[in-house]
């Protein structure tokens, strides 16, 4: 496994890889490895000939400095996980300097996409997501990128960044990893301390419980139950819960509305702020 942090040598390690053809898969990371980001290395592995995994911190995706700063980073630990993967062609692990050598001033506009949930609380956020990916993208020139639907805003965000810029670039989605307790996955679980981290399961746990509520309870009703069960926990502050059309990402009013429907929540727990989202079929 070759770790890279100029994107020059990246892309002549890159061009090497495919001297006698082959496909790229990337998994876009920012570190902190845990096992939802190893099985998008699993799911990339299963259908690229060369994975290519990269750990950047992005500062322009951070609207809280706080979070910039506490945000985990373990690089030597995170190569000695996916070194022993066996894997990983190779890792891209660049500098702020590598990445933006210069500000990147470009805006996107996602439209609604970028304005709901996620998008309403943390401002610049996607903006921010959308600089990095892109650059990343044009640096790694995969063949199929992996995603998780942990992250189920920035999925949809960036299936639109392909559309809007043309690219090839297959975007895989990949299910949400739990912890036995059913809290899902994320870097920032780290941060929780131990009794923090006993009251996060709760968020999950109330998700699995309002799906198996959503034949009795209007779309209404079942919002106002969640958010209520979850502040009911002194340890979780909820940000928002909404029931969404899964492809426009817009509120739902009614169960009988056509198209896929999913909850999306984010909750903060002390500092921490934690997400999670589940599908109602
Ligand atoms: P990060 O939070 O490190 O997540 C990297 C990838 O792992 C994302 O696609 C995310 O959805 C996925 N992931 C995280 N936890 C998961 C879980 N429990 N189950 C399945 N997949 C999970 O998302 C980012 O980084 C950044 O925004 C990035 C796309 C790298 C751009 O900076």
């Amino acid at each position: 496994m070759k770790v890279i942090t100029s994107r020059e040598n990246l892309r002549h390690y890159r061009s090497m890889l495919l001297t006698e053809g082959g496909t790229v898969g990337f998994v876009p990371t920012m570190g902190a490895l845990h096992q939802g980001h190893l099985s998008l290395l699993d799911a990339a592995a299963l259908v690229s000939d060369h994975v290519i995994v990269s750990i950047f911190v992005n500062p322009t995706q951070f609207n809280d400095p706080n979070d910039l700063r506490n945000y985990p980073r373990n690089l030597e630990k995170d190569l000695a996980l996916l070194a022993g993967q066996g894997k990983t062609a190779a890792v891209f692990a660049p500098e702020v300097e590598d990445i933006y050598p210069e500000p990147d001033l470009r805006r996107f506009d996602f439209g609604p996409l970028e304005k709901v949930m996620e998008g309403a609380h943390r401002p610049g956020h996607f903006n921010g997501v959308a600089q990095v990916v892109s650059k990343l993208f044009n640096i790694v020139e995969p063949h199929k990128a992996f995603f998780g639907e942990k992250d189920f805003q920035q999925l949809a965000v960036i299936r639109q960044l392909v559309l809007q810029e043309q690219s090839k670039i297959e975007i895989v989605p990949c299910p949400i990893i739990r912890e036995s307790d059913g809290l899902a996955m994320s870097s920032r679980n780290v941060l929780l301390s131990v009794e923090e981290r006993l009251h996060a399961a709760h968020i999950s746990g109330i998700l699995f419980k309002a799906r198996e509520l959503r034949r009795t309870m209007k779309v209404d009703l079942l919002t106002e139950w969640v958010v209520r069960q979850l502040n009911n926990d002194p340890f979780l502050k909820v940000e928002y819960f909404q029931i969404v059309d899964d492809k426009t990402l817009m509120p739902v009013d009614s169960w009988t509305q056509s198209g896929g429907k999913q909850g999306c929540v984010a909750v903060k727990i002390g500092k921490v702020r934690l997400i999670d989202n589940i599908k109602f079929d």
